[in-house]
């Protein structure tokens, strides 16, 4: 495919508080970050490290903000167990993104290819949502959305959630990597046998802070691809 895909994106922003009830601004910085870093148009990309520099992939992504729903609740905070899709339910043949509180510390989760209709989409954490307006350090750029469109799109976290490296994420460009990675890590950190390169941290399916994260790989970009050809046609 050399053509970008459009996807038609709605917006369920869940919200008690007028604070959590986020600004278009805030919606719009959203989808602006979405659109460039699935085109490999972000700046940051240039500090992806040399040997991995060829990796770097446009996922000919795109996304259209074609509607925002707002729904006032009495609920403080969600889970992962998508209670606020009960609440507002997911739109047939778009992206649906909800925003709301979330617990324990979770910035966002997503539903895979080949889930219930019902429950499709990504719910993202208000205050990792955007680059403006409530969106908090070191989550304040606009990666969590992106991170959970990817597992959307059919990947996994670079560890293939196991600790042991026996974890895969069915992408051959990316190494093994033992387990998460999280904050600002430092070039190289090897792992599993993963020397000299080590961890592609900065990748958008790991956890590092929103500043540490700025590639796809050609191989999630093929995967990505073949999502959108198949279980997402
Ligand atoms: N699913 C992950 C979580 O809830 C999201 C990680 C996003 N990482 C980021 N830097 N924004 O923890
Ligand atoms: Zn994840
Ligand atoms: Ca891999």
């Amino acid at each position: 495919r050399t053509e970008p895909v459009t996807l038609q994106t709605v917006v369920h922003v869940v919200y008690r508080t007028d604070e959590e009830n986020l600004s278009d601004a805030q919606i719009a910085s959203q989808i602006d970050v979405l659109n460039r870093d699935f085109r490999a148009r972000n700046e940051d990309r240039a500090q992806v490290p040399e040997p991995w520099a060829p990796l770097v992939a446009d996922a000919l992504v795109e996304f259209e903000l074609v509607e925002v729903t707002r729904t006032k609740t009495d609920e403080t905070s969600f889970g992962a167990d998508d209670s606020v899709k009960a609440l507002v339910p997911a739109q047939p043949d778009r992206l649906n993104v909800w925003v709301c509180t979330l617990g324990g510390g979770l910035l966002g989760y997503a539903q895979f290819p080949g889930g219930p209709a019902e429950t499709d989409g990504v719910v993202v954490l208000n205050r990792a949502f955007g680059t403006v307006g409530t969106a908090e350090a070191p989550f304040d750029g606009g990666r969590t959305a992106v991170h959970e469109v990817g597992h959307w799109l059919g990947l996994r976290h670079i560890w293939g959630d196991i600790n042991d490296c026996t974890g895969d994420d069915f992408v051959a460009d990316t190494p093994p990597a033992q387990q998460a990675n999280t904050g600002t890590p430092e070039w190289p950190h090897i792992t599993c046998d993963n020397g000299p390169n080590g961890d592609m941290f900065m990748n958008y399916m790991d956890y590092v802070d929103d500043v540490a994260m700025f590639m796809f790989t050609a191989g999630q970009a093929a995967r990505m691809s073949a999502t959108l050809s198949g279980p997402r046609a």
